[in-house]
């Protein structure tokens, strides 16, 4: 075992655990720090105990989301322990030089976090709707909060044109949708489109000749989803609907459009974010890098990194993440489900934890313990 002690100094080497911190309803509810989350995470800096922060949530650059989580916490973060749901998106190379589509969050912050990412030319649906407001009848109200910050097209939308129109190489949804509407109208076109084509429809689709009768055969982009999240522990005492609950919504429609997979038409999509496996293997090199740093600081020993005690509020997500993670690196990641968030104290949980606690000071002190 590590040399590990409790008292005030910090021991002499770093430990062979670690931990991985969801957000919302483990650290926070909304903009409202939970009561010990201060508590759990100093006293593990105290310790040099290493973590991050792994959440489903997103909408701000990284730097910006940890400047705020560090204020409100009131212990010091940075970006090299910080994973959220769109962070993966910002090693997808090959679409930096062509043209996406990026979908959600407050005005157009999303579109500036994946430009700072380094994607060259982003649209949103509300450039798409100031430059044409008939693409979606039912945001007319909103149109003079879309003029606050959309953009010119970087071409127009002429189905008379196709090859000088708008063509979307890849579409991104990188945060919770502020209007479903539009966005579900928006994707819906590009989806049917020839070639993500906007304006155009496919010939394609319907042609039952065709794998999925046509519907996304005729070079339309892909459609990436950040986070699965049906549910979310937000402010209100009840969870709310994520991300995940705008993607179910746009399933119905495309299953109105095609007859869906009960057709055998099902929506090619990617879906990134807790459970999957990219975001925990993502995680787990980025708390690896994370920890190497912290023992390089302090010339410590690289010992290897045997557990990794995973903090969540949801079955779903962390607890299915974090029980289904298979390390590459052999290390356990250990399921720890906290009853702050969706999970309800008293409830059986879909997905069975390692360990269920009440908060996120119970969960650090009964790792901690383990690990004496
Ligand atoms: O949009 C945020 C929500 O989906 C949950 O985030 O921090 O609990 O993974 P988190
Ligand atoms: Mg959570």
């Amino acid at each position: 075992r590590c040399c590990f002690h409790s008292a005030p100094t910090p021991p002499p080497c770093l430990p062979e655990f670690a931990f991985a911190f969801d957000i919302d309803g483990v650290l926070v509810r909304s903009s409202d720090p939970l009561p010990r989350a201060h508590k759990a995470l100093s006293y593990l800096q105290s310790q040099r105990i290493p973590f991050i922060l792994l959440t489903n949530g997103g909408g701000k650059h990284e730097s910006d989301r940890v400047d705020d989580l560090a204020k409100k916490l009131e212990v010091p973060l940075d970006t090299s322990m910080f994973v959220q749901s769109h962070t993966p998106f910002a090693d997808l190379d090959e679409y930096k030089n062509r043209t996406i589509m990026v979908v959600g969050g407050v005005e157009d912050m999303c579109r500036r976090v994946a430009e700072r990412y380094g994607f060259k030319t982003v649209v949103t649906p509300g450039d798409i709707l100031t430059a044409y407001p008939a693409v979606w009848p039912f945001s007319q109200q909103l149109l003079p909060y879309y003029e606050t910050f959309s953009r010119p097209l970087p071409a127009p939308i002429d189905p008379t044109s196709p090859s000088t129109s708008l063509k979307i190489d890849a579409v991104f949804v990188y945060n919770d949708p502020r209007d479903w509407g539009l966005d579900t109208q928006v994707i819906k076109d590009v989806l049917l489109s020839h070639q993500g084509i906007l304006g155009t429809l496919s010939e394609k689709n319907g042609n039952t000749a065709l794998p999925n009768k046509g519907y996304q055969q005729d070079g339309q982009p892909p459609l990436y989803f950040s986070n699965p999240d049906l549910l979310w522990a937000a402010k209100y005492h009840l969870p709310r609907l994520g991300q995940g609950g705008f993607r179910e919504a746009l399933e119905g429609v495309w299953a109105a459009l095609t007859g869906g997979e009960k057709n055998g038409v099902e929506l090619k999509k990617i879906v990134i974010g807790k459970p999957h496996r990219p975001t925990y293997e993502f995680a787990e090199k980025r708390l690896v890098a994370h920890r190497k740093r912290l023992l390089e600081q302090n010339d410590d020993k690289l010992r290897s990194l045997k557990r990794v005690y995973m903090v969540g509020d949801n079955p779903e997500s962390d607890i299915l993440g974090g029980n289904s993670y298979n390390s590459p690196h052999g290390t356990d990641w250990v399921s720890v489900l906290v009853r702050t968030g969706v999970h309800v104290a008293g409830t059986v949980p879909k997905h069975t934890p390692r360990m269920e606690v009440g908060d996120v000071w119970d969960a650090v002190s009964w790792a901690v313990g383990q690990e004496k």
